[in-house]
């Protein structure tokens, strides 16, 4: 391994772990107000790089918080379920929320709560969690459970995507998370039979539900029955594998992202405005993994190479770049009203690792 990744690594996890909560929960970044909650999108992601890096221990505190986070909101998802089956139009503020405070409470401050992509990351990289160390506490399939009823219930309801905007859409990236997550229990002896056989038939639902509503061409689309194109549906093909090398899906997906968002450093979509839209190193981290899917893994040596670039002297990595910017003239306000973009963002760090650690696994 060269060296600046032999650094990069020791620097991800070590700024993972001091940012890791006595709860569990991870921050999403210290130094950014509005980011010092714990996000489940995020803290799957984190979870599962700290435990491909071998830190087990860490990502276990982790998928324990979350486990306390569900549990204690149990009777809420059952009453929401029972509502819905009723009939009942529920109102997005009454489900659960995205993000929490390191101590498992919801933020109060107003945001886009309605994100259901995150349960479904969490539970998959659940299952990882389980391929690696073999299984998981009691109280985390009870919580699991709850939460497959939850998916299967509102995987149709439109939310907000993984960028926390685009509200009244259902989003690919949304749908493929949780179609991973659902696929990712089907195998799990601890469920009920009942729980994975619904998990697995909807999962088949929701990827045939994509391959015939969201699909532009041969692409992925960022919304269903939408043109758009989103760079966070390459996690369809990895790491959720909803789609591999054998569909049809799969490189011409990666060929318009890489195209049009950028190979080293991609846009989220061709719209964004958040800090005047610029490049997320993150983002290459998931095009590289699917490069590799596809047999391009010298393309990802050159993207890990590249993330390495675009850290600071402290070795901590953005969660966007400052230049270039899609949009420039929106970048002031945003500094206005939160500060500069947030760094170091775990969540970077994280997909640098998982990246570094399919592509030790590959050599
Ligand atoms: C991103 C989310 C992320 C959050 C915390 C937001 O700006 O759009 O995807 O979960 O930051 O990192």
């Amino acid at each position: 391994m060269k060296d600046i990744h032999l650094a990069l690594r020791k620097a991800s996890i070590a700024i993972i772990a001091q940012n890791q909560a006595p709860s569990g929960a991870y921050v999403a970044s210290p130094n950014f107000g509005v980011y010092k909650y714990s996000w489940f999108r995020d803290g799957a992601f984190i979870a599962d790089a700290m435990s491909a890096s071998g830190e087990n221990q860490s990502a276990l505190k982790f998928h324990l918080w979350a486990t306390r986070v569900i549990l204690g909101r149990e009777e809420k998802i059952a009453s929401l379920i029972k509502k819905s089956r009723q009939g009942e139009e529920i109102p997005i503020d009454d489900h659960l929320h995205c993000r929490y405070s390191m101590d498992g409470k919801e933020a109060p401050e107003e945001w886009t709560n309605f994100q259901l992509d995150g349960f479904g990351t969490w539970v998959w990289s659940l299952n990882q969690f389980i391929l690696r160390n073999g299984t998981l506490p009691t109280s985390t399939y009870r919580a699991v459970d709850s939460l497959v009823a939850y998916m299967v219930e509102f995987w149709k309801s439109v939310s907000y995507d993984w960028w926390e905007e685009s509200f009244g859409h259902l989003h690919v990236a949304s749908l493929g998370s949780i179609a991973a997550g659902l696929h990712a229990v089907t195998a799990w002896p601890e469920l009920s039979e009942e729980t994975r056989k619904v998990a697995a038939e909807t999962y088949v639902i929701i990827r045939s539900f994509i391959l015939t509503h969201g699909l532009v061409g041969e692409r992925l689309a960022k919304w269903i029955d939408g043109v758009g194109l989103d760079s966070s549906t390459i996690s369809l093909i990895e790491p959720f594998r909803v789609f591999t090398k054998e569909d049809s899906v799969t490189t011409p997906t990666i060929q318009e992202v890489g195209d049009q968002l950028g190979i080293l450093g991609t846009f989220r979509h061709v719209d964004d405005q958040y800090f005047g839209g610029g490049k997320w190193p993150l983002l290459s981290c998931f095009l590289g993994l699917s490069l590799i899917e596809i047999g391009r893994t010298d393309q990802a040596e050159e993207i890990l190479d590249w993330v390495a670039s675009v850290a600071d002297e402290a070795l901590q990595l953005p969660e966007q770049l400052t230049v270039p910017l899609l949009h420039p003239e929106f970048r002031d306000e945003w500094i206005k009203r939160w500060g500069e973009p947030a760094i170091p963002l775990l969540w970077s760090h994280a997909m640098y690792l998982s990246l570094l650690a399919a592509l030790n696994t590959k050599r």
